[in-house]
């Protein structure tokens, strides 16, 4: 039933290519597809088997160590948050059947992924310090400084690319290019903006600011999906509420709890994942350190105790099997 494990080869220059094998075997099988941090078996065309690896990416890259439990954070993230807002909209997710296993609908994606912006961060602070006041069609008001709240969260999307990087659009553009008609670019901006709203409600109450997040959606006929991962430390920017206005008075810092500080590293050692740049060398210390670092983020955003999962490979399969197998018979009754 199982294959041979992940194999990994990498080149030694940069970016990395980095091919994956499917690890599991499963009935009714497709395709597949090994995206830069999971797996994705399409099942009969119509279902995902979304194993969320511990691969780890930044700049577009896949960095070339795993991070232990990574995997199992994201998911466990991604299930919670997706079932705490699924008054909203629906969402492609159907079953978790393991720690780092997802089973949902296969939807047609957008190809956008819609960014949602609280703070004046990131890309968005990079962009604005460079004198530039106008992001994805949106403007930002003068005499902002890094981290300083929008008046309002301001939408910035960009192209999913299925190469290289993704780049910025408009609104107006997303429509004159006909990725969505304009009718469902007010639902995917309306479902953006509540799904936001919802995120960020879930990250005060355990003393976090969601600063930034995108979302991903797919049709399944005329119906819009969110898909994908949601509110994760991947696909999220999260900082500390505790003590935020006084480090914006005072000009510091703020405390981030996401993947920023991978970033960091990176771009302290010389690397943004352009042409040319090699990727610095990653110590075990340094892989434990944000493998703990995302296990925290879990225990604070979920508010429990991350309990690092113990299944084999082939009890993982098991579970995938009999999931899909209840899932199917639900379908034909
Ligand atoms: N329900 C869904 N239907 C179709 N595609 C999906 C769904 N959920 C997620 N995806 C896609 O599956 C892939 C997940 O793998 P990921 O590691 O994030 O890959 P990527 O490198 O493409 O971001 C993404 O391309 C995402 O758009
Ligand atoms: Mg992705």
């Amino acid at each position: 039933m199982l294959k041979s494990p992940i194999m990994l080869l990498w080149a030694g220059f940069s970016p990395f290519i980095l091919s994956v094998m499917a690890m599991f075997h499963l009935p009714g099988q497709t395709k597949f597809y090994s995206g830069k941090v999971r797996d994705v078996y399409t099942i009969d065309k119509k279902w995902l088997v979304m194993v969320a690896s511990d691969r780890i990416s930044a700049f577009d890259v896949i960095l070339p160590k795993p991070i232990p439990f990574k995997g199992q954070v994201l998911n466990q993230i991604a299930a919670y948050m997706l079932e705490a807002t699924s008054d909203i909209c629906p969402n492609w997710l159907l079953d978790v059947p393991a720690p780092n296993v997802s089973i949902g609908k296969n939807c047609n994606p957008f190809k956008i992924e819609m960014v949602v912006r609280g703070n004046l961060t990131g890309h968005a602070w990079r962009t604005y310090s460079s004198g530039k006041r106008v992001l994805c069609g949106v403007n930002m008001a003068e005499d902002m400084k890094e981290n300083d709240y929008f008046a309002t969260p301001i939408i910035t999307p960009s192209t999913k690319a299925v190469q290289g990087h993704d780049e910025d659009i408009s609104a107006a553009e997303i429509i004159a290019k006909g990725l969505a008609t304009s009718k469902e670019w007010d639902i995917l901006s309306e479902y953006t903006l509540q799904l936001f709203e919802r995120g960020k409600d879930i990250a005060a109450q355990r003393g976090l600011i969601l600063v930034d997040t995108k979302y991903e959606f797919g049709k399944i006929g005329d119906t819009i999906y969110l898909m994908d991962e949601i509110h994760t430390p991947d696909s999220s920017r999260y900082f500390y509420a505790d003590g935020f206005d006084e480090r914006q008075v005072k000009g510091e810092r703020q405390k981030q709890l996401s993947k920023e500080f991978v970033r960091e590293w990176l771009i302290a050692n010389n690397f943004m994942g352009k042409e040319g740049q090699t990727v610095p060398e990653m110590n075990d210390e340094w892989v434990n350190t944000i493998s703990h670092r995302y296990i925290e983020l879990y225990e604070k955003v979920i508010g429990k105790k991350f309990k690092p999962g113990t299944l084999s490979q082939e009890e993982t399969s098991d579970r995938i099997i009999t999931s899909l197998d209840k899932i199917k018979k639900e379908e034909k009754s």
